[in-house]
């Protein structure tokens, strides 16, 4: 895959609903890059990086930290600095020291955010199940023209002069929504947004200038995606979505780096789906199976602990993701939690009103009156948690990948079958 590089600039994305692998995949490729950067999303995203037995939850802090390399967050992230400070913190204290920098136009998610996401939540008749970050209140500050941003946070004037240009209007929405006002300019929170703004100051930077200026140098840059395809405020199944362009063309854009300067774009997904949240996911198993994917993927949420919704893998839901994205490969993961299931359905077509769809309607309203069209694989009984070359993966579980490549029309160039580093399949790169 990418890591035998010839290449400068690689995106790589989560596919699905989020939670593909993207953390384990970023780390083993930051080997071979010297930049890694986030582009969207915030601490709503949770990438788990597994290293000698050992398991970091990045929320914010890059997955390439483990490697050691230049860490960026983009001006398209909505930071809270104090999941910032204390995943810092919590890195540095276990030995890894970390080159950290953050754009100044990186919007700040403040209190009232948090406070506003959870007050939304509440009065929903039919809930989204956010991560109650304020991630969504953050965006829409941005795209109002109120945000705070970090670099507001290194100048105590600066903030206060924003909180009392923007607190007024942020007080009344939260009287209105029956929660406490008082939060917006609680000296406290302030204080210590102020203080860690101070102790960040020195890792503050121009993003863009650095990642065009390492391109200039024909240094490796990784763009790190947070979400998948189907979070996507645009693009994916509203109004169950997170509130940022979580697909890769959105990383240009987000990080102020031309269209023409991406090489790869690499998409992860899981040889099963998963959902954390609300809304459509029309293969999903309210059974048995369902169950059985959960315990044995330990499909739990890193950031919030919910239990992941799982079923079985949609490849109609994927091509649309292939589309989307324009992925140059894949990375699929978790191959190893369905050792054992025989057969292994894979969903190739939907039916929606007595028609067969190979494409996902656009209205989530539709896509949740889907019903999946399978077709059988025949499973494997083989532990193939500690293989690492593809011709020594059982017969069966080398057909479901090549059919998934099949029906996607992307190369599968690594095969995950464990969280650990070790555990990966690298593919030959095929003969020109
Ligand atoms: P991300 O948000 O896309 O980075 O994914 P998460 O870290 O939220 O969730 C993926 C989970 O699966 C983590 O606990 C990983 O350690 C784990 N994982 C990654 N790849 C594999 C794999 O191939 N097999 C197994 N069993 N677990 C994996
Ligand atoms: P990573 O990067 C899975 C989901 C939430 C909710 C919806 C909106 O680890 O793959 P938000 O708090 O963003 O407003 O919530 O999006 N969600 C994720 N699901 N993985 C994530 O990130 C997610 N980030 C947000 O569960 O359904
Ligand atoms: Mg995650």
């Amino acid at each position: 895959m990418v890591a035998n590089l010839k290449t400068m600039f690689t995106i790589l994305t989560g596919a699905q609903f989020g939670d593909e692998g993207k953390g384990k995949l970023v780390d083993l490729l930051a080997e071979n890059y010297d930049v890694v950067v986030r582009f969207q999303g915030g601490d709503n995203a949770g990438h788990t990086v597994v290293v000698g037995g050992k398991k970091y939850k990045l929320h914010l802090v890059p997955s390439g930290a483990i490697f050691g390399r230049r860490l960026l967050i983009g001006p398209g992230v909505v930071l809270n600095p104090r999941v910032l400070w204390s995943e810092i913190q919590a890195l540095e204290s276990e030995g890894i020291k970390l080159d950290i920098g953050i754009d100044a136009k990186t919007t700040i998610i403040m209190p009232y955010h948090i406070e506003l996401d959870g007050l939304r939540e509440k009065a929903r008749t039919e809930k989204i199940g956010t991560t109650n970050r304020g991630i969504g209140f953050a965006y829409v500050d941005k795209t109002a023209r109120e945000e705070v941003q970090m670099g507001d946070l290194t100048d105590p004037a600066r903030l206060e002069a924003k909180l009392q240009e923007i607190g007024p209007a942020k007080e009344k929405a939260i009287a209105d929504m029956g929660g406490d006002p008082t939060v917006v300019r609680y000296a406290p929170f302030i204080d210590e947004y102020l203080e860690i703004g101070r102790r960040l100051k020195e890792r503050v930077t121009d993003v863009s200038r650095e990642i065009n200026i390492a391109l200039i140098e024909e240094k490796n840059v990784l763009a790190e995606g947070a979400q998948g395809a189907f979070l996507d405020v645009i693009h994916g199944t509203q109004k169950f979505v997170t509130s940022s362009f979580t697909t890769a063309g959105s990383a240009c854009a987000n990080l102020g780096v031309g269209p023409v300067m991406v090489d790869n774009v690499v998409g992860v997904i899981k040889a099963y789906i998963t959902r954390v949240g609300e809304g459509p996911m029309p293969t999903e198993l309210k059974d048995e199976m369902g169950l059985q994917m959960r315990e044995k993927g330990g499909e739990y949420g890193t950031t919030t602990g919910r239990a992941r919704r799982c079923g079985w893998f949609d490849a109609v839901l994927g091509l649309k993701s292939v589309y989307l994205n324009g992925y140059t490969e894949l990375a699929l993961t978790k191959l190893d939690v369905l050792t054992g299931i025989d057969p292994i359905k894979i969903c190739i077509g939907y039916e929606l009103d007595g028609e067969q769809l190979g494409y996902p309607p656009e209205a989530t309203a539709d896509l949740a009156r889907c019903q999946p069209i399978y077709e059988d694989m025949p499973g494997w009984t083989e532990d193939i948690s500690e293989i690492i070359e593809y011709d020594d993966l059982p017969a069966n579980a080398r057909a479901y990948v090549e059919r998934l490549e099949d029906l996607l029309g992307v190369g599968i160039s690594a095969v995950s079958v464990g969280p650990g580093r070790e555990q990966t399949i690298y593919r030959d790169e095929p003969e020109d």
